[in-house]
């Protein structure tokens, strides 16, 4: 199987008039289609920064990056973002907010439409396409923001601390959910996250950046062999493996 991303000796600085800031130096990792990654690195040390250069907003100063075998910058089309801010319009409803992207893409067809209400359906919000996003909790919010992004059917999500203005019971629900529709979709995922513990339930590999300007200090791969079929972030969190995955990480990230 060839990899859906691969990202090569990538090196990114901004510029600014104070100066040059290196944020990412020397990174190189390939993604297999339908796998889950997770990125942890301290605060500032480019994680947003490699998210904007896989999604084509930036171009790396050196180095390249590759979707489905074409230059990043001509594959818009094949990724979905989504921020920490779920970004929903109060003045829309829930319904007309999950179509918000297909519309500003103008291919907003009655087939899309349909499988968006089978997302609703599906996701517990079929009941709820016509209130205002306050009308929501946090986690459905977030339900209604992921299904917004895979309206447009991406083949990579890119997630930039989706959960992190979550209380904690609503990000272990939410994540646990979000889980299950990515992989329910065989989508690619990259989520970039604070939380070791997030990381590990969620990846089947996690990316420990250093401090800016960003390498990679180490990949992990995550085997949760005890769980098998049953593997949710949830059973994750109380395997036998977990505690060794998160002082393996712990020590990653403070050497
Ligand atoms: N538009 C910009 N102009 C100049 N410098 C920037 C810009 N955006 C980010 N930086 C700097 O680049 C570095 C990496 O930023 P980035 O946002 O990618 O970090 P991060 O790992 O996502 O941080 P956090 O964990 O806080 O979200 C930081 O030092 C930041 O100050
Ligand atoms: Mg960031």
């Amino acid at each position: 199987m060839n990899p859906i991303l691969s990202v090569k000796n990538v090196n990114y600085s901004y510029h600014t008039q104070d100066g040059e800031t290196p944020a990412l130096s020397n990174i190189s990792f390939d993604i297999m289609p339908g796998s889950f990654t997770c990125i942890v690195g301290p605060s500032g040390c480019g994680k947003s920064t490699l998210l904007s250069l896989i999604s084509g907003l930036l171009a790396p100063d050196e180095g390249e990056i590759y979707i489905k075998g074409s230059p990043a910058a001509d594959s818009a089309m094949h990724i979905g973002y989504m921020l920490q801010k779920d970004s929903l319009f109060e003045w829309r409803s829930v319904y007309k907010n999950v179509l918000l992207g297909l519309e500003t893409r103008k291919s907003c067809t009655p087939e899309k439409k349909e499988l968006v209400n089978q997302m609703l359906d599906t996701y517990g919000l079929g009941n709820f396409k016509n209130v205002k996003p306050s009308q929501l909790s946090g986690g459905m919010r977030q339900r209604a923001a992921i299904i917004r992004t895979l309206a447009l059917e991406p083949d990579i999500l890119l997630l930039d601390e989706p959960f992190s203005a979550l209380d904690y019971q609503t990000r272990l629900e939410v994540s646990d959910d979000i889980y299950r529709i990515l992989k329910e979709q065989d989508k690619t995922a990259i989520l970039v996250t604070h939380d070791i513990s997030e990381a590990i339930a969620m990846g089947d590999r996690v990316i420990v950046l250093s401090a800016r300007p960003g390498h990679i200090n180490k990949i992990i791969d995550i085997n949760f062999d005890s769980l098998k079929e049953d593997r949710t972030p949830f059973s994750a969190r109380s395997s036998p493996e977990f505690p060794d995955y998160f002082n393996m990480i712990w020590k990653e990230l403070v050497q």
